[in-house]
């Protein structure tokens, strides 16, 4: 099999695949999950998975990808059988519903970025308004979708590499500058507190699945990202270490995130409960009292980071349907790109309608009735990252473990390096990805189910 062109170095794959994993789920969902679950709490239960269960599996969809040489879809085909490929369909309709709340997510993000421009320090107060102005949420939302889709249109090396390798690490520049100058706001050691010591009773079934599923969706696994980045990568570069520094930088990222927000949370006199409104209502009032031009500086430039670490993200999820496109149904790579796009920012209405605007979408009585309504948004931001992501997790780790099989995956993993299995590494590799990930992953998937679409709770 010829191997297919792609990134064209491993840098530029870390950084196009950190790019993909560190975005609003770093610095907009998980201090507001940790916020809604508990503080530290969460934040443990959090970084356990994401190094039991995540780091195992981000290797094993690398390995996937590169050895498949495909999109999700016909790598499960390439390596096992055509009865497989509905884990990649899966994948895509995971991606289809992630992409179209995320976008709305970061129209929000860029128009804050214009509105702090333009010296608009109150736009934190205004959110319940801003989120309510369609019409302008949904032009910036669209501006967003655009420029996604130009990038993905440059393919491989001229677009989904190039833009990552500048921004990422501007971006860790300006998080820790704003997370330095946080802690010394007042309120700054209650906030720390909050953040880092835990209070184990708080930790309830309910934490540990969205702390499940906020692992999965921070580090972009479950729905064949890293499949898809893994397909372009060199046959020459090292999975593990790529794997490490991947996860490393994302959950760095996160947490720095957190140390910066709470205490500007706690120094505006925010109740950490801020759900998803918490880095929209609480950042501008700390660049307000700043002076003018430094609140501009700063809150621009944050704003604008902001965006494009969501862009180095939804480029990481349209790149999977338009990879299956190109590969399976032979379409040309721009009119993949462009329809997708277009398809996807359609289906994000309803998501952009569900903040205030419509009352349909902002009180939906989810799962049948079973749970409270919800708005659409958060709705589907659940069913995608706390149900179908580690679902999807649970397949591909079933798949490698038994279809594909272990040697196989620690034969792509090491380029044929024999004396891999004896290491640690493997041994805890193979673990995790044969018993670990299985168990784990169909316990908490199930018991999600019946618990949201059935209201069996059977824990608390
Ligand atoms: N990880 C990204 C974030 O934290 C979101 C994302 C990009 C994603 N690609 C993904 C989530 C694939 C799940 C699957 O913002």
């Amino acid at each position: 099999m010829t191997e297919r062109s792609g990134f064209s170095s491993k840098v530029g794959f870390i950084a196009a695949a950190a790019g993909s994993a560190v975005g609003l789920g770093n610095i907009w969902k998980f201090p507001f999950e940790v916020g809604e679950s508990g503080g530290a709490a969460f934040v443990m239960v959090y970084l356990a998975f994401c190094f039991i269960l995540c780091f195992p599996l981000m290797v094993t969809e690398i390995a996937i990808g590169r050895k498949g040489q495909r999109n999700p879809v016909g790598a499960f085909v390439a390596l096992g059988h055509s009865k497989w490929s509905f884990i990649g369909k899966l994948g895509i309709l995971s991606c289809v519903l992630i992409l179209s709340f995320y976008n709305v997510v970061a129209g929000w993000c860029f128009g804050y970025f214009v509105e702090i421009l333009s010296g608009n320090f109150s736009i934190g107060e205004q959110f319940p308004d801003f989120v309510k102005d369609i019409i302008k949420v949904g032009g910036y939302s669209f501006v967003f979708m655009v420029m996604t889709a130009f990038i993905v249109s440059k393919g491989i090396s001229k677009g989904i590499e190039k833009a990552p390798k500048i921004l990422m690490p501007v971006l860790l520049i300006i998080i820790v500058v704003l997370a330095s100058y946080a802690l010394t706001l007042p309120g700054a050691s209650k906030a720390v507190e909050f953040y880092l010591f835990p209070d184990f009773s708080k930790i309830t079934g309910e934490v540990v699945y969205n702390a499940l599923g906020h692992a999965f969706f921070s580090l972009s696994l479950g729905l064949g990202a890293m499949i898809t980045y893994g397909s372009y990568l060199g046959k020459k570069e090292n999975i593990i270490s790529s794997a490490v520094a991947i996860t490393f930088l994302d959950v760095g990222i996160a947490f720095l995130a957190g140390l910066m927000l709470f205490p500007m949370v706690i120094s505006q006199g925010l109740d950490t409960h801020g759900g998803a409104g918490l880095v929209f209502m609480s950042l501008p009032g700390v660049f307000g009292d700043m002076n003018p031009f430094m609140g501009m500086v700063i809150g621009g430039l944050f704003f604008l980071l902001l965006s494009f670490a969501a862009l180095t993200s939804t480029v990481s999820v349209l790149e999977i349907p338009v990879s299956y496109l190109v590969d399976e149904k032979k379409m040309k790579r721009s009119n993949a790109v462009w329809l997708t796009a277009l398809g996807i920012f359609l289906l994000g209405i309803p998501s952009l309608l569900s903040n205030g605007y419509s009352s349909f979408f902002s009180g939906f009585v989810t799962y049948f009735g079973a749970s409270d309504p919800t708005d659409f948004m958060t709705f589907i931001s659940d069913v995608a990252s706390n149900s179908f992501l580690p679902l999807g997790g649970f397949l591909i780790a079933l798949f490698a473990a038994f279809v594909w099989k272990k040697e196989n995956l620690f034969e792509e993993v090491t380029n044929g390096n024999k004396n891999f299995t004896n290491t640690w590494v493997a041994k805890f590799l193979g673990f995790s990805i044969k018993y670990l990930c299985p168990w784990i992953l169909g316990a908490v998937f199930i018991l999600n189910v019946l618990d949201k679409f059935f209201g069996i709770t059977l824990y608390y």
